[in-house]
């Protein structure tokens, strides 16, 4: 049986995880806690979504992320989807390198939280649907970057990977995609993209991208 049925993460799980960071030198993440909480953004860790299925969520953005997007030259009218939005966190630091974003997400509790968290910031940019990204096939069209923090395994990244290359049969472009905890990658290599670079921050943060080609006509 799938649940959606969020469950917090506990104080003690909290301070685990907190002290954990300290003791790394990961700071990047405790900057970016202090920031959500300034913002009074919701920001829910490890709340389980369809757990026996794998699908988690937890967030991601931040200066981190930034810094990835810094190294690509993105062009003006640049759109992103968010595959896997959560509660639009990552999808609010997206807003600042994008001129749009398109934020999909299966569970409606966060969905609804990512559109408090853009109200809040008054981000305009951001069109949030919720759905499930398998289902997500006309409004791809339009994008020129993907973004994903590991939201899903390996069966349903190989069900967007062919609604990807369908979208660009339609409508022939080069796409970038950026993939925080990069997991399953054969699909995405199978698709055509081609690994361009990869990092890997204090903590074990790990982030790749990849590009493909606008294809030959
Ligand atoms: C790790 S969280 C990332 C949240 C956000 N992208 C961020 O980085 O701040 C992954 C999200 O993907 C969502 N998700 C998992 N499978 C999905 C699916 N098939 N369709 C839509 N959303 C899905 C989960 O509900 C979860 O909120």
């Amino acid at each position: 049986m799938t649940s959606t049925t969020p469950s917090r993460e506990t104080r003690f799980e909290r301070a685990v995880r907190l002290c954990t960071m300290l003791a790394r030198g990961d700071v990047a993440p405790i900057a970016q806690g202090l920031w959500l909480r300034w913002h009074g953004l919701e920001h829910p860790f490890g709340l389980f979504v369809a757990a026996e299925a794998g699908h988690h969520h937890e967030h991601s953005g931040g200066m981190r992320l930034s810094a990835v997007l810094g190294t690509l030259a993105i062009p003006r009218g640049s759109v992103v989807i968010d595959f896997g939005v959560g509660t639009g966190i990552a999808a609010l630091t997206l807003s600042r390198h994008f001129t749009r974003v398109i934020g999909i997400e299966l569970a409606p509790d966060l969905l609804a939280a990512a559109r408090r968290n853009a109200d809040r910031m008054r981000v305009r940019n951001i069109d949030l649907h919720c759905a499930d990204v398998r289902e997500v096939t006309g409004i791809l069209d339009s994008v020129t970057h993907i973004y994903m923090f590991n939201p899903f395994g390996e069966a349903i990244m190989r069900d967007v990977m062919a609604n990807l290359v369908a979208s660009v049969d339609r409508a022939p472009r080069a796409l970038t995609l950026v993939y925080k905890a990069p997991e399953w990658c054969a699909p995405i290599e199978a698709a055509g993209f081609v690994l361009k670079r990869s990092w890997r921050f204090p903590g074990g943060d790990a982030y790749a991208v990849y590009e493909r080609p606008t294809p030959r006509g």
